[in-house]
């Protein structure tokens, strides 16, 4: 997938899937179906280390992660986040943070907000780096927005956003995430940007859906927002399989004598030559 071809959906109203991924075993398991793009995203800091909020995301983990992932796919299209300030202190910085990036395996780099962040993404595009920019909730302001609360209810806040968001695709992003804002409000932005929209907690109206892989295959524990749907409950299906091993070894019934090596009889060696492997 390119970036050509995710906004080539918008023009056919075709609705884009995307997915966030840590690791490569699941990026195998999406690559296998008709997932757009896939997000490195800071998230990865709570879900796969354990962190309150993004902001501990650094270029340590993302880069790691990104490695990860990227050698677990091959259709769609890898977006890496920028972590925690790392596009706030100037060009040198955010160059060697965007290029590392890169050379992890990442396609496109996003990046929160907008205020601010004009010569970044301008300079980013035109060094030949796609931008995807991120608008509404931007989890790396939790403590700015005074917590994970939804964005834009008043017409204020909506037309700053709507005004953000014509800022950011003028500037050169190929496609925005909208993070929890009113359905209406991702609606008109929707429709008065030529750049895909790709909606978290956004309602329908936008011209795709990410959600957080762990959030809804059931493996995040009580996290359970209302934008939330569980698709598959692989947390319980995990908890059954771990049980299922401790019960297993405890009773002595794992391993039986089908998972258990035997030497080779002797006529056995001398014929191969040397032992058999697993
Ligand atoms: O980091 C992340 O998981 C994200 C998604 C919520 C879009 O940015």
């Amino acid at each position: 997938m390119t970036i050509l071809q995710l906004q080539k959906r918008k023009q056919q109203q075709q609705p884009i899937t995307m997915l966030t991924c840590y690791d490569t075993w699941s990026a195998k398991l999406l690559d296998q179906q008709a997932v757009d793009c896939v997000l490195v995203g800071d998230s990865v800091a709570m879900v796969m280390h354990g962190y309150e909020s993004t902001i501990y995301a650094d270029m340590a983990m993302m880069t790691m992660h990104t490695k990860a992932v990227s050698r677990g796919l091959t259709k769609p299209l890898l977006v890496a986040d920028m972590p925690f300030m790392s596009y706030r202190q100037g060009f040198s910085k955010v160059v060697e943070c965007a290029t590392e990036l890169m050379q992890a395996g990442a396609q496109a780099v996003k990046l929160e907000g907008a205020k601010g962040n004009e010569q970044v993404v301008r300079h980013l595009v035109e060094s030949g780096i796609p931008v995807m920019g991120h608008l509404g909730l931007t989890p790396q302001s939790v403590h700015q927005l005074g917590g994970h609360k939804i964005q834009g209810k008043d017409e204020k806040r909506a037309n700053e956003l709507l005004q953000e968001a014509m800022d950011l695709q003028a500037w050169g992003c190929f496609a925005l995430v909208l993070e929890c804002i009113p359905e209406s409000l991702a609606q008109r932005l929707t429709q008065q940007l030529t750049i895909p929209t790709i909606g978290i907690g956004a309602g329908r109206y936008v011209d795709g859906q990410v959600l957080v892989l762990q959030d809804m295959i059931g493996c995040s524990g009580e996290f359970y927002p209302k934008f939330l749907q569980t698709f598959a409950q692989v947390g319980n299906a995990i908890g059954q399989g771990v049980g299922a091993f401790c019960q297993a070894v405890q009773q002595r019934d794992f391993p039986s004598q089908a998972h258990c090596y035997e030497p080779l009889a002797p006529q056995a060696v001398e014929k191969v030559g040397h032992e058999t492997s697993a």
